[in-house]
């Protein structure tokens, strides 16, 4: 009994003595205390406060980190006009590749073999667009992005069937650091030209942001042609949302196009052209915007895929 008051009576001291010298000095003699007690006092006091400052500032460096992100486009020199002619591009060290499009330079308009996101002998992604039979040479189209955190894989799919119409998808499902994949840009490749289109799987209404579906991202066969396969970025970073966004249809001219880009507080991350009649072109980014390059009679649509890393 008589140690527990101690203590009590010990901690009641030094409650007040705390209390007491965060106040002016003048208090020191009534309470006891020295000068140099009240001024150690008072220095950690102030370094509390510069302190939350500091945590404060980081906070906001944090915050504003997690809602840099930057996107370019960069381009491949154009490819041969042999079949299976190649046109490549990778993106700086820093960045990370979202996206890989192309577009055929001349040629019949069933002539691309596509393109598709490989790893090359150094370990880079690297964007490969490659020429059909009877195409006058393709250019490749990767998007670059510095994003925070974002880590991404590019999975491929098993090859379609043959037939007109017939769809090979990719699926992202792994997880990098805690957090699932979602395709931020689609591809399609094929050795036998003919490929009607790809696109994430989702909404096609016009000039809306809608969800991508499953995950997943779909090559088209053509009706001349002989399977397709689908590639998919698959990202993950920090909030990172994605959506699908298609442009009205272009016009029926051979090399008419059509545009689209993303809305306020999304950025364009990869870029396809779409359409269900064969004579595509394919696609390609201009600044911010999505385009695809029809040669049917019915037209394509430009398919933007627009990502963002929700505020906090
Ligand atoms: C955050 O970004 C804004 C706009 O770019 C800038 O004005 C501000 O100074 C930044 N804040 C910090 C803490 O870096
Ligand atoms: C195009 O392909 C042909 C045949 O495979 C090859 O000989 C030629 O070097 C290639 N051209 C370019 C520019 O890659």
């Amino acid at each position: 009994m008589m140690h527990l008051n101690t203590v009590f009576f010990a901690y009641s001291i030094l409650t007040i003595t705390v209390v007491v010298t965060l106040e002016t000095c003048h208090v020191c003699d009534v309470y006891n205390v020295g000068t140099n007690t009240a001024e150690i006092v008072d220095s950690i006091s102030e370094r509390i406060d510069m302190l939350s400052d500091e945590i404060k500032q980081m906070k906001a460096q944090e915050c504003n980190n997690s809602r840099e992100h930057t996107c370019v486009t960069r381009e491949g020199s154009s490819s041969g006009p042999d079949d299976d002619n190649m046109s490549e591009v990778t993106c700086l060290e820093d960045e990370v590749m979202t996206g890989c499009s192309s577009v055929l330079e001349g040629g019949r308009h069933d002539s691309r073999n596509g393109e598709k996101i490989v790893f090359s002998a150094h370990g880079r992604a690297t964007c490969v667009a490659y020429n059909g039979n009877g195409g006058h040479g393709v250019r490749a189209f990767a998007r670059c992005c510095t994003w925070k955190d974002m880590t991404c894989y590019y999975p491929k799919s098993e090859k379609s069937e043959s037939q007109d119409d017939d769809i090979a998808e990719t699926v992202c499902d792994h997880w990098f650091n805690g957090r699932p994949t979602i395709p931020t840009g689609c591809m399609a490749f094929t050795a036998w030209t003919c490929i009607d289109g790809v696109r994430p799987v989702g909404d096609q209404s016009e000039g809306t942001t809608s969800p991508i579906t499953r995950n997943a991202c779909q090559a088209i066969n053509g009706y001349c042609g002989a399977g397709v396969y689908s590639y998919a970025a698959c990202c993950s970073a920090p909030d990172l949302e994605c959506g699908v966004k298609y442009s009205t249809r272009s016009g029926t001219s051979s090399w008419d196009s059509a545009s689209v880009m993303c809305d306020e507080g999304w950025t364009l991350t990869g870029c396809n052209s779409f359409t269900s009649w064969v004579g595509n072109i394919g696609a390609y980014i201009e600044g911010d915007t999505c385009k695809a390059v029809n040669s049917n009679n019915f037209g394509v649509w430009a398919v933007a895929t627009c990502c963002r890393g929700t505020t906090r």
